[in-house]
């Protein structure tokens, strides 16, 4: 029997669900050459962030003032000015040499914060030829005067202004720190997100005792952090007008079905892939296919959502009384 492997994620057709995530793998033509050949369904090129674009802006801009200030004719001659090699025009010359090297859809992403003019660069992103844009928001609200319905609407304009500045998909990879997930991602959908990634993984800081020094502190993920991801795209399925992706956690074909079976429409890999590297795609794949084919399953779109919160049996099982049961049954030989 033959399955069908095909998935569709912001309206493109995926060969199969499985995407590389942002990360060092997706940062060279030679790597994303790899993961193709491995068989990965589309590709998320690592982000650009807002910091970078506003810092070039700014240093164009000193040295269009600094050139006016040293002699009025430079001022003419400034503006014709081009930066090079910048980090924006690094990233769409990737974007740009992405497309001409592989079949698979690759899927350009943009990390920032605030709503600004920073985001016309989403224009750009199309014009150097990416076929989505992925919108990692990744913001901590430390500020105590910041309340949540200010931090929400930040968001909210955030995706505004990147589906405003470009005509391609945009999805948005957001944190899970929301207090109304479900009515956040709506609002996100609203706003003009055409995909919802779940969820970003934010990097904590640590504290290093022998050199009494605070120091990030990346730590590649295991599955057992794909419970997170798992919950919310089956509470989500079915109730968002958006595709859906996992990440954070999908290490073997099992954790691919499960998130497939809870509503998913793609499942992005990155730890399981820096561990392993690009071939484990293949692995992950043909892990897949081979339990389609085990349990006559025909294509993924007859998996997908078929364990959500809508189809499954015990729909209470995604929510707070998973966690009484949960506790309940715990058992320890020292209690
Ligand atoms: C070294 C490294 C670099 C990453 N760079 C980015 C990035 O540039 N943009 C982004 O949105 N996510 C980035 N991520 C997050 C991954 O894309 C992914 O969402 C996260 O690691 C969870 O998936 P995993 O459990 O498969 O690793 C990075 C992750 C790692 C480990």
């Amino acid at each position: 029997m033959s399955v069908d492997l095909r998935s569709q994620y912001l309206g493109l057709e995926l060969a199969n669900p499985v995407v590389a995530s942002a990360s060092p793998l997706t940062r060279s033509v030679d790597s994303l050459k790899r993961l193709q050949d491995a068989g990965v369904g589309a590709v998320v090129l690592p982000s650009l962030f807002e910091e970078q674009i506003e810092h070039e802006e700014m240093a164009t801009h000193n040295l269009m003032l600094a050139g006016t200030e040293l002699s009025p004719e430079a001022g003419g001659f400034f503006p014709e000015m081009q930066p090079h090699d910048t980090g924006a025009d690094r990233y769409l010359k990737l974007i740009g040499d992405a497309r001409k090297a592989l079949s698979v859809p690759v899927i350009a992403s943009l990390n920032g914060y605030t709503p600004g003019g920073w985001t016309r660069i989403a224009k750009q992103f199309e014009e150097a030829g990416a076929h989505a844009i992925e919108l990692n928001v990744y913001f901590l609200a430390a500020d105590p005067a910041d309340t949540g319905a200010a931090v929400e609407q930040r968001y909210l304009d955030l995706v505004a202004s990147v589906r405003a500045a470009t005509r391609i998909p945009v999805a948005v990879k957001v944190a899970p720190y929301f207090s109304a997930m479900a009515s956040m991602a709506v609002r996100l959908v609203k706003a003009g997100a055409s995909g919802l990634v779940l969820f970003n993984r934010f990097v904590q800081p640590d504290i290093m005792l022998d050199e009494l020094e605070v120091a990030p502190h990346l730590v590649l993920s295991t599955s057992d952090e794909l419970r997170l991801a798992l919950r919310w795209i089956a509470i989500l399925h079915g109730r968002v007008e958006a595709s859906l992706a996992a990440t954070g956690g999908a290490h073997t074909p099992d954790d691919v079905i499960k998130v497939l079976l809870a509503g998913a429409d793609c499942v992005m890999v990155a730890s399981s892939l820096l561990k392993k590297g690009p071939q484990h795609v293949d692995a992950l794949v043909r892990g897949v296919e081979a339990w389609m084919r085990e349990r006559d399953y025909e294509s993924v779109a007859q998996m997908k959502g078929s364990l959500s919160q809508q189809s499954c049996p015990d729909p209470d099982a995604f929510e707070r009384s998973n966690y009484m049961k949960a506790l309940k049954s715990y058992s320890s030989e020292f209690a």
